[in-house]
């Protein structure tokens, strides 16, 4: 489904991306973990032909998507910070999404799922935090894309939304789609995901299910897990 193949990506003299080599297969539920700053969303941009790298391949759905946009159509994203003009309307922004894409939509049993009918008139602007990542999970959910992104899902959700947001990601596991995404919430991707890579300085430095990520570490807990990588890496 993805294929990354020797990915550097640096910001002036800041090296975040370091030679990343990874294959992610079609269908199931896919986490990139790692510190803050270690590149997670500077990934998940260059998929999405968002981020330009220095060097190295991407290929989705078997096709090098440099110098091409079309693959995005089979995309569907959620970026860890959306900034939409707070002056538009819920229904508005729904809208305008619906019309870029012109595909067909399930944004009504969303909406009702996350309970977002009486805000529907709200200017995206008054709105918490919270309510605003669900409207985001509207957008991105409402399609239906071979492949899911989503960066950091879980950010300012109740937990009612937060069980909405794992059964919307089985479902659509469930349908045979690729699902990524970072998170940096262990419950979470310990409760959803069926492999992790974990990003250390500029690579992978680990790819594989969180029981072989135990297995490695010698550890019986995932949270313990990771914290032996960072401490064994002093990261
Ligand atoms: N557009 C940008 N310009 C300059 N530096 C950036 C840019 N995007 C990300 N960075 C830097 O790249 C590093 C990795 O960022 P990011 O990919 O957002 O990490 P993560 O998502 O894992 O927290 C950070 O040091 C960040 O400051
Ligand atoms: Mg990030």
């Amino acid at each position: 489904m993805v294929t990354i193949e020797n990915l550097h990506k640096k910001f002036g003299k800041n090296i975040v991306l370091n030679g990343v080599d990874l294959s992610i297969k079609e269908g199931g539920i896919f986490a990139v973990l790692g510190p803050n700053g270690s590149g997670k969303t500077t990934l998940i941009k260059s998929v999405l032909g968002m981020v330009i790298p220095d060097k190295g391949t991407i290929s989705v759905l078997q096709k090098n998507i440099k110098n091409s946009s079309a693959y995005r159509h089979k995309i569907d994203y959620l970026p860890q910070i959306a900034n939409f003009p707070g002056n538009l309307k819920v229904k508005e922004l729904i809208t305008m999404i619906k019309d870029l894409r012109g595909k067909t939509t399930n944004d009504d049993a969303l909406i009702s799922l996350f309970k977002l009918d009486k805000f529907l008139d709200k200017k995206l602007g008054n709105l918490s935090g919270g309510t605003k990542q669900k409207v985001n999970l509207v957008l991105t959910f409402m399609f239906d894309s071979p492949l899911i992104i989503l960066d950091e899902p879980t950010s300012g959700l109740d937990p009612i939304s937060l069980i909405h947001l794992k059964d919307l990601i089985q479902a659509e596991k469930a349908k045979g789609k690729t699902i990524l995404i970072t998170s940096h919430i262990m419950s979470f991707v310990e409760e959803i995901s069926d492999e992790i890579v974990f990003l250390l300085e500029g690579k992978i430095y680990f790819k594989g299910t969180i029981e072989q990520l135990k297995t490695m570490t010698n550890q019986s807990d995932f949270e313990r897990a990771i914290a032996t990588i960072l401490t064994d890496n002093h990261a």
